[in-house]
């Protein structure tokens, strides 16, 4: 563990990133927490390839004044391909070509080879009992790091991850949500491996949202905040023709760190969840048929959120990290 952190009161971080649009709101909303220390970022394929997501996060870093936050290079496929993943078509269009809605940021030269998987499963801070772990992208860098320490289910205190949908449609298929479309078999695989998970879906992260009202008060803000806010609008457009009726954009990766920071802001169902693999359903999160009688449920999963103090700590804390007060 490093001395950073052994001499805080301050909660550890590591967020697991497929660097797209709204994993660009979580890393603000993550830095902009004083509650917690971001000690990490591992890149995920998903909204963008793995590399591109890399190269998104340092650049997020450098922009928003923390080019110390080391990043980590996740695989760069699902855990049942055999070849590197690149996004279809429809993703592109949702995050842009860059996977930031085309905005350019300013400095982006730093790179990283350092491994993700091995950080996962080896790293000291991975064991303070107080980790907080935040996927949000698919599951592959998690899974693989369980297949190669079998332990780590039982040293990691909890993960908080973004994806699925219990009670409402799937935004891929009518029942996958995308991070677990792109990689079931991780999914399912970290569903069934013995660790304490809460699953920040689809059924809360729909009625999380961000309006332009708010983005043109970034513009105030300097050169972060009209980064950002020209991101979030163009993600927002998207959502404005594809889901004309929820009034802005979904936050669905900055719910998922705001509710491992603070588990109150949401209200779960407890369950053992597992998520099919074949036929038309593939992908779908559902409570296992064969746990179902168990007395011990391993995943908390968000029916509820409190959505006027969750928008109020995401304008706070989203303001902060891009340099307002
Ligand atoms: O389904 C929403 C999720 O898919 C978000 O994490 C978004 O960033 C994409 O990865
Ligand atoms: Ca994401």
């Amino acid at each position: 563990m490093s001395d950073d952190i052994r001499g805080t009161s301050r909660i550890p971080l590591v967020l697991d990133l497929d660097t797209g649009i709204d994993d660009a709101l979580a890393l603000a909303y993550a830095l902009g927490s004083p509650e917690v220390e971001l000690v990490g970022v591992v890149s995920s394929y998903g909204n963008v390839t793995m590399e591109t997501a890399a190269r998104n996060t340092c650049a997020l870093l450098e922009l928003l004044g923390r080019p110390d936050i080391p990043v980590y290079l996740g695989l760069d496929r699902p855990t049942a391909s055999a070849g590197p993943f690149s996004p279809p078509p429809g993703v592109v269009r949702i995050h842009g070509e860059n996977g930031l809605g085309g905005a350019v940021l300013p400095c982006g030269c730093r790179t990283t080879r350092q491994n993700g998987v091995d950080f996962i499963a080896n790293a000291g801070v991975m064991r303070h009992r107080e980790l907080c772990y935040v996927p949000t992208g698919p599951l592959t860098n998690l899974a693989a790091a369980l297949r190669r320490s079998p332990g780590l289910a039982s040293r990691l205190p909890r993960v908080t991850f973004m994806g699925g949908a219990l009670t409402v449609p799937g935004n891929v298929t009518p029942c996958a949500e995308a991070n677990v479309h792109n990689d079931p078999e991780a999914a399912d695989a970290v569903l069934h491996s013995g660790l304490r998970t809460c699953m920040v879906g689809l059924d809360v992260t729909h009625q999380a949202i961000l309006t332009r009202e708010e983005t043109a008060a970034w513009r105030e803000l300097g050169a972060a905040g009209r980064l950002f806010a020209q991101m979030a609008d163009y993600y927002i457009g998207i959502y404005e023709k594809n889901n004309p009726c929820l009034g802005g954009c979904a936050l669905h990766d900055p719910l998922a760190v705001a509710a491992a920071i603070d588990p109150t802001l949401v209200r779960c169902l407890s369950a053992n969840l597992c998520v099919d693999l074949t036929g038309p359903t593939r992908g779908r999160t559902v409570c296992d048929p064969a746990r179902l009688r168990d007395a011990e449920k391993r995943c908390d999963v968000a029916l509820g959120v409190d959505v006027p103090r969750f928008l109020g700590e995401f304008r706070t804390r989203v303001r902060r990290a891009l340099g307002g007060r």
